[in-house]
């Protein structure tokens, strides 16, 4: 294990177990409030110095999304560096369980892109402070596309609409698990869906339950809709691609949307909003609440439906003082990211 001087994390920690092929790296950015929560990534990346870039800004991300929404943890992240030959998948996690064991509880992780809850038990055998499937468990998939329909519900509310979705025309990039829960709830909710994703039969299961049209991938972003749901991966909107959005309204469950902040900005001088994802995406930090701190289901429902009347108050802070919502949404995270 080599722990690296990363300035304003609290600790970025590489850890390696040569014998099974594992090279893993855990960001933990902030302990103030309680516990690091975060995922764990399993990617092919470049080199470590890209799989650390990465492990960064998703701690920092999670940070704000546990600030913003008032949960008692802090922001952390953990990357599996995916081996380029094959390798036990069992003893690679194993491997992480014991990684994130060396922690003692300052991280606690779980699922993310390119884990699944059943790996998350490989993990267990090593460590109690994951996340895995139990009694109390709401589904964190789910809840993300509860919060990122409710915030969505507020932004319009907020913009000085009516919050109804009932024929609003929404394009969703993505149709994973958020991606494919959110289309169930926003076609039950009457909205006009438009479909894409990398894997053509996920777009058009999607489609054909919620009677939405299948888009290509390159042209997502620039259907004409009156909101865009990027809930794929992240840094889509760059400067040269937020120059194709027609949406004015753009809201996703997607981790680390903006290439940059800038993005924010040139968004804001084109008019169109942009609901910063560790607003809209919370959800799946609230999820967490069962396990670790005894909520009930109810409690999480609540929490969830009070994601509206939060993203009402930053539109509208947002529009009277001038300012993007990321800006407002970072000022409310970082006052809030004190001790509870
Ligand atoms: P997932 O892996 O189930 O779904 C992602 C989908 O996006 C896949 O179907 C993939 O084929 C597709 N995709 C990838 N690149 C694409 C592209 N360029 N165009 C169109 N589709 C593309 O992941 P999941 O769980 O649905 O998460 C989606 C996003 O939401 C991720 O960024 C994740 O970090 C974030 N998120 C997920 C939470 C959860 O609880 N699952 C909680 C909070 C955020």
């Amino acid at each position: 294990m080599t722990e690296r001087d990363v300035p304003g994390f609290h600790r970025v920690i590489v850890g390696r177990d040569a014998e099974v092929g594992y090279h893993g790296i855990i960001a933990i950015h902030d302990i103030r409030r309680g516990p690091a929560l975060g995922g764990t990534r399993m990617m092919a990346y470049e080199s470590e110095d890209t799989a650390i870039r990465d492990v960064l800004r998703l701690a920092y991300g999670m940070s704000l999304k546990s600030a913003f929404a008032a949960m008692p943890f802090g922001g952390g992240k953990a990357v599996i560096m995916a081996p380029r030959s094959p390798a036990d998948r069992a003893a690679l996690l194993r491997a992480h369980g014991r990684f994130v064991n060396t922690l003692r509880g300052d991280f606690i992780t779980g699922e993310d892109v390119g884990t699944t809850v059943a790996d998350m038990t490989w993990v267990r055998e090593e460590t109690e402070h994951v996340l895995t499937e139990s009694a109390v468990s709401v589904d964190s998939a789910r809840t993300t596309a509860l919060g990122v329909f409710r915030s969505m519900e507020g932004a319009l509310r907020g913009m000085g609409g009516s919050s109804e979705l009932r024929g609003r025309r929404v394009a969703i990039q993505g149709c994973g698990a958020v991606g494919s829960a959110l289309c169930e709830l926003l076609h039950d909710a009457g909205a006009e869906l438009s479909l894409s994703d990398v894997v053509a039969e996920r777009a058009e299961s999607c489609a054909s339950a919620a009677h939405g049209r299948v888009v290509a991938t390159d042209d997502i972003l620039r259907e004409p809709v009156d909101i865009l749901s990027p809930c794929a991966l992240g840094a889509i909107l760059d400067a040269r691609s937020v120059e194709a959005i027609r949406a004015p309204l753009i809201l996703g469950a997607a981790n680390n949307q903006l290439a940059d902040d800038s993005v924010a900005d040139r968004l804001h001088a084109r008019g169109l909003r942009y609901v910063p994802d560790f607003v809209a995406n919370a959800g799946g930090v609230i999820a967490a609440a069962p396990d670790l701190l005894g909520w009930t289901r109810a409690a999480v429902y609540e929490r969830i439906d009070a994601m509206r009347d939060e993203v009402i108050s930053l539109c509208e802070e947002a529009q009277r003082a001038g300012y993007t919502m990321l800006v407002v949404a970072m000022r409310r995270a970082r006052e809030r990211m004190k001790p509870t």
